[in-house]
């Protein structure tokens, strides 16, 4: 090859390298939700892989629980947190959260006075796991999931519908400080939310 040949080439390799990134950029983010049947969330089995938000210790809002698990039970509860890490990088970026974020919300149950422990609770067994997508798929652009109880979790859930998402939707639309998110409670997301002026007034 001669050199003006060989620059050539390496500018069409530059080219075709640009289109190509671009290209996977506008697809759907790789750790996206994935689903069966169109709209029945897989339960995602690496989100112990992805961004820690935060985690709450007896977080009680209710006065009953829609399903039957008492405020007595709920106080000793740990809630973590989860999200897939390429909206956390978008939303750290921007303050809000991009198509296709998936949440995963942890309940774990607590114990005390084990081992060389005093004082304070640490987490122990999973007690049951929730999820909620920003995806432009649903009518509102946002779904609940519930994939049940520690030791019989679905593999697949359906979005919540009718009386079971209600309330979900009630308080995650009254209350949250980044659209449907509680990210009040979340400390690296909330600095992020307050940086891009993002928060819902009143936050
Ligand atoms: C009365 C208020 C309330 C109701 C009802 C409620 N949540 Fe939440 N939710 C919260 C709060 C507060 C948090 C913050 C995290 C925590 O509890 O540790 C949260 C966090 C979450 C998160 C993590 C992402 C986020 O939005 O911040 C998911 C997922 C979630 N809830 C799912 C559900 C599902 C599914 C339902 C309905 C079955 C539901 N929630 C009903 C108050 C509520």
């Amino acid at each position: 090859m001669t050199r003006s040949n060989r620059t050539f080439a390496v500018v069409c390799a530059a080219i075709v390298g640009v289109g190509a990134t671009v290209a996977l950029a506008q697809q759907a983010p790789a750790d996206g939700p994935r689903y069966e049947n169109g709209t029945h969330l897989v339960r995602p089995d690496d989100y112990q892989e992805w961004v820690f938000l935060g985690a709450g210790l007896g977080m009680t809002y209710e006065e009953d629980t829609a399903d039957g698990v008492s405020s007595e039970e709920l106080s000793q509860l740990f809630t973590n947190v989860f999200v897939n890490p390429s909206s956390y990088r978008r939303f750290m970026e921007t303050g809000v959260w991009p198509d296709r974020t998936t949440f995963v919300l942890e309940f774990r149950q607590s114990a005390s006075e084990v081992s060389i422990n005093r004082a304070g609770r640490f987490q122990t067994d999973l007690f049951m796991l929730e999820a909620e997508v920003k995806d432009a798929r649903f009518p509102d652009g946002w779904a609940f999931f519930d994939f049940g109880r520690a030791g019989e979790l679905a593999d697949a859930a359906e979005p919540l519908s009718g009386e079971r998402v209600a309330p979900c939707i009630e308080c995650h639309t009254l209350h949250t400080a980044v659209e449907r998110t509680f990210v009040q409670f979340y400390p690296t997301a909330l600095d992020a939310a307050r940086e891009h002026g993002t928060l819902k007034p009143g936050f």
